[in-house]
């Protein structure tokens, strides 16, 4: 069991009361808190060590170099990576899909190649996809989900349509040998579901052997054990500020022999290692994909969050989140039992990342977060970057709880006494 009363501590900002009432922070699926260990990481770096890196041979660039370079490294140990080679560092998972986008999909998508992505992708792995597909004359094609939020991953056959110009059924059936990519989600930021990567890669592998697989690690990676080895996927981008680090600092993992294949996404300095009047010769890995000064600080930030979960352990933290979002569950159930509430998504905890995702009846999601905030409350209401499943679910707006390592079953209990005050309220 996690001790959360202690692991609460570290993180400054839940002392803060809003409108006189302690803070409960249940949107950490938009950002993290950030524990002391991060930010004096950060201020360590900057009070002692900033110097621009790989270029000097002063002291202090020297250091700022080996710092960078270690935290590359740690990332590469948190997800299993074989070498830190094959750990580029981008701005964030939405920067890393789009540096796949451009420096591989350019030279290798055309009219007449398949592009699949899901319903539940968040705008982040499915706009640069629909857009590439666009450009390039290939079609688009989105594999759906069932109304309960379910990836529909095995043939349901006849089940393959026509929506707004897109193709949209089911996985397997979508799958070719004109598919060249295959882009997932890992874990839905608005419904918690967990796709089944190992039942899902290998179905890829078989049907469209020249699809690469971009998984979207943005809501896993923070929240349970990931390793690359395991999951076989060829990408796979997440965010430093979903996972207690800084904000601006991102991974894009690849394979190294797709990365080696791939010309550089930005030119400039640092990605290069010789430059002529009329040529270029790129640097090699990982930094032919990191150019200009890249963001020092938030790399040592990376790494002190990737000690942070580390010491506090990556199983734990999903079993912790498990038995939150099965408890948020059944508390909500009963309301919505009692008709005021529609709760969306898997109702099995066990398939299920720490999210509870409902609206009130009759009552706009962003009023529901209003009176939540008025309690000290605060949740995400809107789309979530995910406007198609938002459509297939047939809602315009929802809200969302997330939760995180510092969450506690004390904070379900007053989202549950807020819903009743949005009940009273709205009068429904
Ligand atoms: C599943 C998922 N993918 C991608 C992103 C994009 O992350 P970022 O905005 O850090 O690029 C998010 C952010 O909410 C997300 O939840």
């Amino acid at each position: 069991m996690l001790d959360v009363k202690k692991i609460r501590k570290d993180f400054p900002i839940l002392s803060r009361k809003i409108h006189g009432k302690p803070l409960v922070y249940l949107d950490s699926s938009a950002t993290t808190q950030k524990p002391r260990q991060v930010i004096s990481a950060m201020d360590r770096y900057y009070r002692r060590h900033n110097a621009n890196v790989h270029r000097g041979v002063h002291t202090l660039s020297g250091e700022a170099t080996e710092m960078v370079e270690r935290a590359r490294a740690s990332v590469a140990r948190f997800i299993g990576a074989s070498s830190s080679d094959e750990v580029i560092f981008v701005r964030n998972a939405t920067e890393g899909v789009n540096l796949i986008r451009y420096a591989w999909g350019e030279q290798n998508i055309g009219s007449g190649d398949s592009v699949v992505v899901t319903m539940m992708e968040h705008h982040s792995n499915f706009v640069p996809w629909q857009q590439l597909a666009k450009q390039k004359g290939a079609a688009f094609k989105i594999a759906d989900v069932t109304d309960d939020g379910r990836l529909k991953i095995f043939d349901e056959s006849g089940s393959m349509q026509q929506v707004d110009g897109a193709v949209v059924g089911t996985l397997e059936d979508l799958l070719d040998e004109r598919v060249k990519v295959v882009g997932i989600t890992h874990v839905s930021n608005v419904l918690g579901t967990i796709n089944p990567l190992s039942d899902i890669i290998p179905l890829v592998r078989k049907k469209a052997p020249q699809a690469l697989v971009v998984v979207d690690a943005a809501q896993s990676v923070p929240h349970m054990p990931v390793d690359i080895k395991r999951i076989g996927a060829d990408f796979l981008v997440f965010s430093g500020h979903k996972m207690l680090g800084p904000t601006g600092i991102g991974v894009l993992w690849g394979r190294r022999e797709l990365l080696d294949a791939m010309p550089p996404f930005l030119f400039g300095g640092d990605m290069i290692s010789e430059v002529g009047l009329s040529d270029t010769v790129w640097n090699r890995l990982p930094w032919k994909f990191e150019a200009g000064t890249p963001n020092m600080a938030g790399m040592v930030g990376m790494e002190a969050c990737c000690q942070y979960l580390r010491s506090v352990g990556m199983q734990l933290i999903r079993q912790h989140e498990q038995e939150l979002v099965s408890y948020a569950l059944t508390k909500l159930q009963v309301f919505e039992k009692e008709g005021f509430l529609t709760l969306y998504g898997v109702r099995d905890a066990s398939v299920r990342g720490g999210v509870v995702t409902f609206n009130v009846a009759g009552v706009h999601a962003h009023d529901t977060a209003q009176v939540l905030d008025s309690e000290g409350i605060a949740v995400r209401s809107g789309h979530h970057c995910a406007m198609p499943l938002a459509r297939r679910l047939g809602v315009v707006a929802t809200v969302r709880a997330s939760f995180y390592i510092y969450t506690l079953q004390e904070e379900i209990d007053r989202l549950a006494d807020g819903l009743l005050k949005v009940r009273r309220v709205f009068k429904v």
